[in-house]
């Protein structure tokens, strides 16, 4: 029954369990060469593509790792769910669903074709189209203001300070003509709620901040552990909203790859195109990764195969 069930899924959250399996994990899949850099945002070619780490944090913060843990990489889409958590912080989950919308698309992260089928437009929060309608509802006085909360509250995830990654952020704004298609085809239809290209420039210094793999973990710990950062101790995220958050994370965080990673994996996780992917076991720990080598869906191949691995290994798939 359900507590036999939940006393399985304790079995592998035991310490030795945890650092054991992101050892085996590390290992298994650190020689993989499968998948190539993204280039579409020029800069991120020359990472070195073999990094690859691998974190484990626990929602009362501790930590188990392997790997290049501590290489700064652009946090990217992973950033979405965070910047929407503080939409509903400030305006409530209704003001999410009404201003931007919770539906998956089953398209890639920078559709425009999603922004024209669907009525809601901006679809959901986790692509491109619903993440800049994001930044553009944070309730800000100027340009400077919607960046400084935005930065402050993915910060506070983090429990630590990020640094903008400067050339990323420039590489990115010069190329950035599909986002800003998006942008302004947004704001066309009145779903767009600040001007447009102040939205883009914050989008795309959010998706600059620079993280490391234990960053990431600890931003997902932060969500294990109902909203509080188990290293500050400091309420970011009401835990009332925790579970529409990762019900966003669930359906719609690998984009047209969301029902195989759900189907496999079966955690709400976020993927980035820099390489990070989060993973959050509620109630339990985050399982982060990194490695620059994406696959044609913008999701990082090693980071996927030892976050499934990690999950199928503890068991602790939701379904
Ligand atoms: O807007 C973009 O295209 C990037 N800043 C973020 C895309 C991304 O990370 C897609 N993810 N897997």
């Amino acid at each position: 029954g359900a507590t036999q069930l939940a006393e399985s899924r304790q079995v592998g959250t035991d310490k030795l369990d945890l650092q054991n399996v992101v050892d085996v994990a590390y290992s298994k899949y650190k020689d993989l060469q499968d998948g190539a850099n993204a280039d579409y945002i020029p800069i991120l070619a020359t990472v070195p593509s073999d990094l690859f780490g691998v974190v484990i944090a626990t929602k009362d913060g501790q930590l188990f790792t392997a790997g290049d843990i501590d290489y700064k990489f652009s946090i990217q889409s992973v950033s979405k769910p965070f910047t929407a958590a503080l939409v509903m912080q400030q305006m409530g989950p209704q003001a999410l669903l009404d201003k931007i919308g919770v539906e998956p698309t089953g398209l890639p992260f920078n559709s425009k074709m999603a922004l024209e089928l669907y009525e809601q437009r901006s679809a959901n929060p986790l692509v491109n189209a619903g993440a800049i309608a994001a930044v553009s509802l944070i309730q800000a006085e100027s340009e400077s203001d919607r960046w400084a909360q935005i930065k402050e509250n993915l910060e506070n995830f983090a429990g630590t300070e990020l640094p903008l990654l400067d050339e990323v952020y420039q590489s990115e704004y010069e190329t950035a003509w599909s986002n800003r298609a998006i942008a302004n085809l947004l704001y066309n239809y009145n779903r767009l709620y600040s001007d447009p290209e102040q939205a883009l420039r914050v989008y795309t210094q959010q998706c600059s901040l620079g993280v490391n793999t234990k960053d990431l973990a600890i931003m997902g710990a932060t969500l294990a552990n109902a909203g509080t950062n188990p290293l500050t101790g400091k309420l970011v995220l009401n835990s009332r909203h925790v579970p529409e958050l990762l019900a966003l994370m669930a359906t719609a965080g690998f984009y047209d790859e969301s029902g195989a990673w759900m189907y496999s994996a079966g955690l709400p996780a976020k993927t980035g195109v820099g390489g990070g992917i989060v993973a959050i076991v509620p109630g339990q720990f985050a399982i982060a990764a990194f490695s620059p080598r994406v696959n044609q869906a913008g999701n990082s191949i090693k980071a996927m195969k030892a976050i499934r691995f990690i999950a199928g290994e503890l068991g602790v798939g939701l379904y």
